[in-house]
């Protein structure tokens, strides 16, 4: 073809093909497209907006006989050819949807794009359900964190983004794609900055309301002292011994409001953990606070899924509970929200994607 004056299909003639060339060389990055699905609407407007994009209209629904259907729209304005796409889904029940539904259509959604010819689909999941489940703990029990990684890789996901999961190393070992993971550590730790009390405390301590979540808490303890202009030894982490017997939470000794190992005294204490569900780990560790001559100032955690017991749980916690952005907090109640705080996730979520497009910047530089 070449020194031709023939045209490519489509083309109306040879300058015209290169000149779309030139125009595609030029071009830093490949388009875009932000979808947010129904259930997680409201939070992916909030991540489109800071990036001064709309979502892409997507059409959503569910047949008479309950099975799903999802796929971005027709014409130009739904076409993903060649496009990196971004599909927004925080995975929790809610009154609407269960977690399973939610999840069911994610993956409707990405394998759609998939085969409409996305360059690349992100699943953006501002909340992992099943991290939990991230190993065996009895016989013949399932590891869900891994299936649900490799059914998201088959529906043709090619990279997941999401937000503080319970169990990093397990999340990491369970997806063969790549992840980014985002920590809400400096968003909380400026939430707890900001509280009058706590700023003026001379004597501070950040609760691990278990054993698990010591390397969480610490983390966030770097956070908060940087953002307050102390040094991280002068918060040191103290941790509840949470037992759970029958999933009831209790403490190992069963005294009182339970141990708490470490010194708490004249202290005010804020607790940190990955998610709250039903409430009973960081009620307990809370609890435990003013039994060992402390003073709860705060609650904090990414993922405030509030079920269960949750509202019975808060009527006894008489501090801020300060979560994210990434569940809607509509399960407590007007005593319980109240004392509810929600802190704003979407501009570092915007920016991760913005990273993740451009294949510029690092997402580490948002964690530090
Ligand atoms: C467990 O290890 C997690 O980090 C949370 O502490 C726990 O899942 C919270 O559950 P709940 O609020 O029901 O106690």
């Amino acid at each position: 073809m070449a020194g031709s004056n023939n045209a490519l299909p489509g083309f109306v003639n040879r300058e015209q093909v290169i000149g779309m060339i030139g125009e595609a060389l030029t071009q830093r990055t490949r388009p875009m497209k932000i979808f947010g699905l129904n259930a997680s609407g409201a939070y992916a407007e909030k991540v489109a907006k800071h990036l001064n994009m709309d979502l892409t209209p997507h059409e959503e629904k569910t047949f008479e006989d309950g099975e799903s259907y999802v796929r971005s729209v027709d014409g130009a304005i739904g076409n993903v050819r060649g496009h990196n796409v971004f599909v927004i889904q925080s995975l929790y029940s809610d009154a609407a949807e269960p977690v399973a539904e939610k999840f069911m259509k994610l993956c409707i959604m990405c394998g759609a794009l998939k085969t409409a010819s996305a360059h690349e689909v992100i699943a953006v999941v501002p909340y992992l359900a099943y991290a939990r489940q991230d190993r065996k703990t009895e016989s013949r029990a399932p590891i869900t964190t891994k299936i649900l990684a490799k059914m998201l890789q088959a529906s043709g996901v090619d990279r997941v983004l999401m937000m503080d999961v319970h169990n990093l190393s397990a999340v990491q070992n369970a997806f063969d794609i790549r992840i980014d993971i985002l920590e809400a550590k400096k968003i909380l730790a400026q939430g707890c900055a900001d509280n009058k009390k706590i700023k003026n405390a001379k004597k501070i301590r950040v609760l691990s309301p278990d054993k698990g979540g010591l390397e969480r808490a610490s983390f966030f303890r770097d956070a908060l002292a940087k953002i307050m202009g102390r040094e991280p030894e002068e918060i040191p982490v103290v941790i509840f011994d949470k037992l759970r017997k029958k999933g009831v939470v209790t403490s190992v000794t069963g005294s009182a409001g339970g141990t708490i190992i470490g010194d708490v005294e004249d202290a005010m204490v804020i607790g940190l953990d990955d998610m709250i569900a039903t409430g009973g780990t960081m009620c307990k560790a809370g609890l435990a606070v003013p039994k060992h001559g402390g003073t709860l100032a705060a609650l904090c955690a990414t993922h405030g899924l509030f079920v269960g017991e949750a509202n019975e749980q808060f009527h006894a916690i008489h501090c801020p509970i300060i979560v994210a952005d990434t569940v809607a907090p509509y399960r407590l109640d007007k005593k319980n929200a109240s004392k509810l705080q929600v802190v704003d996730t979407s501009p570092m979520m915007a920016n991760a994607i913005l990273r993740i497009h451009s294949g510029t910047g690092s997402i580490a530089e948002l964690l530090d």
